[in-house]
């Protein structure tokens, strides 16, 4: 009986080969997962292309919801932005992925988990990496490492060998895509002074006009957002909702270099309405809610969280201690924002809440405010010792 690779199977080119390179080269079974994450793909269809391409068996696997309640929720309440800009939507995918595969693997007995990662970026070693620490007695095959096949050459072999693909030859773009946002490299995009083309956009296709906008209101409660203009709504609806309202006004594109871990640079485009927004909206309320010392802290953390995740570190002690720290902080998140979306620009336009530390009476330039500036003359006096003293010594570092 020939041994079983479990196979994350995306439908595309790349993962459609690598069923028979897989069953030609290691001899064995290949048995596709489709973790469905909110990508906008036809499931039924990569289905049929996965059996047709040689796969013995075959799976729909519907992660959305935890894909929402444990990666999108702890990447809200940390506000997490890789290099302060990419709200990680691929990034974040990938552990649930893992965990998904390792599960069907379980089930089925097999020996080995496959993946379709190129030999050149972070994907690669956020699976092999999860796989290792979830399961690290399976062998891990990655055809597009092993093999290095240029996309030309990929697509000769799927059609000398009769295998169907559904890929768009002129399309020169790198696409991934699931609820948190779309990530698109390559082609023209791999020069960093090149201006994307309108083209390369899907969730943000602008089709309002300069000096349209309109307003929300979201709610949110410990942390998480669980009303729209009032009502509660689910967390799958917000962020599809709110991926198509502002991605028409073609809010939540982000145009960056940045570092992979492999240690090169890459030009990436994404888009992420939903994500830019929700967690902006996060950061204002606790703006008011979170004392200076707590909110200053837990940026440090959130720098730490992103660079983890984006490392591919999330199943790790350190994910977990740090979350904790997150979710502890979250107590008092609860309030409500406005939110102006406009023209390629939204705008948290007012932030209100039962545990805001805001304090009015302190806060006024008016003429009957409670804060009393003697205090301040004998503060400013003990905090500027250090530096006085300093300066009496000559020591001043201009
Ligand atoms: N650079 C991003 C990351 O490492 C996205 C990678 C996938 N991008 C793509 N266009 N296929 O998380």
């Amino acid at each position: 009986m020939n041994k079983t690779a479990v196979l994350a199977y995306s439908g595309g080119l790349d993962t459609s080969i690598s069923i028979k390179w897989i069953k030609d080269n290691y001899k064995m079974d290949v048995i596709c997962a489709l973790v469905d994450c909110g990508q906008p793909d036809n499931l039924d269809e990569a289905y049929q292309r996965a059996i047709d391409a040689g796969a013995s068996e075959a799976f729909i696997i519907d992660a959305k919801d935890e894909f929402v309640n444990d990666f999108i929720y702890p990447s809200i309440k940390s506000n997490v932005k890789y290099e302060k800009k990419y709200p990680l939507a691929t990034a974040i995918a990938r552990p649930l992925i893992v965990k998904k595969l390792v599960e069907l693997a379980r089930s089925k007995g097999a020996e080995a988990l496959a993946h379709g990662c190129t030999g050149k970026g972070n994907d690669q070693v956020r699976f092999d990496v999860g796989i290792r620490t979830l399961a690290p007695d399976l062998k891990i095959i990655a055809p597009q490492r092993e093999w290095n096949l240029s996309r030309e050459d990929a697509i000769e072999y799927a059609r000398k060998n009769n295998i169907k693909i559904n890929v768009n030859k002129k399309s020169p773009y790198s696409i991934d895509e699931n609820f948190w946002g779309r990530s698109i490299e390559c082609g023209v995009l791999e020069d960093p002074w090149a201006e994307p083309p309108e083209e390369i956009y899907k969730w943000t296709k602008i089709t309002r006009e300069t000096g349209d906008y309109e307003y929300i209101e979201l709610g949110f409660e410990n942390g998480l957002p669980v009303s729209l203009n009032g009502k509660s709504i689910s967390g799958i609806d917000l962020i599809m909702g709110l991926n198509q309202q502002a991605g028409k006004y073609g809010i939540g594109r982000i145009d960056m270099v940045e570092n992979r871990l492999i240690g090169i640079k890459s030009r990436e485009i994404y888009e992420s309405p939903a994500a830019e927004i929700l967690i902006e909206a996060h950061r204002q309320l606790e703006s008011i809610v979170l004392d200076r010392e707590l909110l200053h802290y837990k940026y440090l953390i959130e720098e730490k969280m992103a660079e983890l995740i984006y490392y591919g570190l999330w199943f790790t002690p350190l994910r977990k201690c740090l979350m904790s720290f997150i979710d502890e902080s979250q107590e008092y998140v609860t309030g409500r924002l406005k939110i102006r979306l406009e023209y390629k620009n939204f705008r948290v336009s007012g932030r209100k809440s039962d545990f805001s530390l805001y304090d009015r009476d302190l806060a006024t330039y008016d003429r009957k405010d409670k804060f009393d500036p003697v205090h301040s003359e004998s503060f400013i006096k003990i905090f500027g010792y250090p530096y006085e003293i300093l300066g009496r010594k000559g020591r001043i570092n201009e």
